[in-house]
């Protein structure tokens, strides 16, 4: 097989990077390890930023978004024992963000990828993406039958355990890694949301009430990393809901049976460059942020949205300029979300071993940010995030 970009992993960001090609007249063949139907029955991210939203829109992806997604002005957190601070994104930035589901975003970008006859082999194994610094070629096993692909360039959109990151000489990159010390127990439940998307530290732990649809609730709850889901019965974690939240919010929960449970660890990861020789890498294959900022998603479009920019310019304009610079550019942007999360984490989660000086700190921060608009402009900005 030949084509001009393969594609390495049929998640949002591979999915998105062939649409958006596709649009520039750039051909791509997708490759993905799991099954169609197990891709599209994963329920992750939910926050889509402003910028996010526009990449969308712009590519012809928002019809189903215009019509399901539950636009969010305000972000409430709420710290035990204090006032709640009700951040006002629209007020401090004329943007917001947007609820829609990573699973009803995936959905529309395999229905536009049928639509648009473009090629996707799901479903295979020993994946190899080869001679990255010349002529590049990916060998993989679908029906036992061994293919090649042969392209111009290789995108590793792989996800955490990244076969094409791998594929970088370890003297050529850079990592940054921290794990932290919990996890979070996800819930989806099929009962209306809490109007408010509210973030909450409690001295028990950390509590995010989010939606899907006006009839669709998402919780988070901080939960010790070793826990599994068996230990959360649906009224086990309820109880610890009506416990994490401040009394005045208890009566706009709704509970009923959870549809789904998971548990997630929380990390932080950055591997530096995206790119080695042809081989560019996109979304969460070069980098992983704790949900506290909901970052994830919405990294994984924007690189994707510099990415195609640099091979629409490189193919059809001849200028490789943003090519060359889009590690660097795209970089820039993860860094700030990596610090964000990384913030927003330390602030909202009670960290077991924790010193009182820094339980003190964080407190402190939460404080200030109460007290300053000035700081609160700066956090509706990083949270609405940057434009694109
Ligand atoms: P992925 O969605 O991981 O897609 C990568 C794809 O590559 C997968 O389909 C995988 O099967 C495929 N693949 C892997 N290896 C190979 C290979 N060798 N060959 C071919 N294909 C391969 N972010 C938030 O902001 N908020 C959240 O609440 C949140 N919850 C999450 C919950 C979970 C359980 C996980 C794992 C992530 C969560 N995230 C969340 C992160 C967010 O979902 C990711 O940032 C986002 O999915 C990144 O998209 P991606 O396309 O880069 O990677
Ligand atoms: C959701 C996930 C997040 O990580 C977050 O910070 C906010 C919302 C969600 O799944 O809805």
């Amino acid at each position: 097989l030949k084509t001009d970009v393969t594609i390495i992993g049929g998640g949002p960001a591979g999915m998105l990077l062939s649409h958006l090609l596709g649009k520039s007249g750039i051909k791509s063949i997708v490759i993905e390890r799991k099954t169609r139907s197990h891709v599209l029955g994963r329920i992750r991210a939910g926050m889509l930023e402003a910028g996010t939203v526009d990449v969308l829109r712009q590519a012809g992806l928002a019809d189903r978004l215009d019509r399901e997604a539950v636009v969010q002005e305000k972000v409430h957190y709420g710290y035990e024992g204090k006032e709640t601070l009700v951040l006002d994104l629209k007020a401090f930035t004329g943007r917001w963000l947007t609820a829609f589901g990573q699973t009803a975003l995936t959905e529309e970008l395999y229905d536009s990828h049928d639509r648009a006859g473009r090629q996707l082999f799901d479903d295979v194994s020993d994946v190899r993406p080869q001679d990255l610094l010349l002529k590049p070629f990916t060998t993989f096993t679908k029906n036992g039958q061994r293919y090649r692909v042969d392209s111009e360039f290789v995108v590793g959109c792989d996800g955490s355990y990244s076969v094409c990151r791998n594929t970088i000489p370890k003297n050529l990159r850079r990592e940054w890694v921290r794990e932290y010390p919990f996890g979070w127990l996800a819930v989806l439940a099929d009962v209306p949301p809490m109007p408010q998307l509210f973030y909450a530290r409690h001295s028990e732990g950390f509590l995010l009430a989010s939606k899907r649809t006006p009839q669709l609730s998402r919780y988070y709850v901080q939960v010790p990393v070793k826990d599994a889901v068996e230990d959360w019965s649906d009224d086990r974690f309820w109880k610890t809901i009506f416990r994490r939240l401040p009394k005045t919010y208890h009566s706009h929960v709704t509970t009923g049976p959870s549809i789904e449970k998971s548990i997630v660890p929380l990390r932080s990861y950055i591997s530096e460059p995206m790119q080695y020789g042809r081989l560019f890498l996109a979304g969460d294959a070069a980098h992983i942020v704790p949900p506290t900022g909901a970052k994830g998603l919405n990294l994984a479009v924007s690189d994707v949205y510099y990415l195609h920019r640099a091979l629409d310019a490189a193919y059809n304009h001849k200028d490789p300029t943003m090519l060359e610079e889009y590690s660097q550019t795209a970089l820039r942007r993860v860094w700030s979300a990596v610090n964000l999360s990384w913030r927003l984490t330390e602030i909202m989660h009670v960290f077991p071993g924790e010193s009182s000086l820094e339980a003190k700190l964080l407190e402190n921060e939460f404080d200030l940010l109460l007290e300053r608009p000035c700081k609160q402009a700066a956090l509706a900005q990083e949270i609405v995030g940057l434009h694109l």
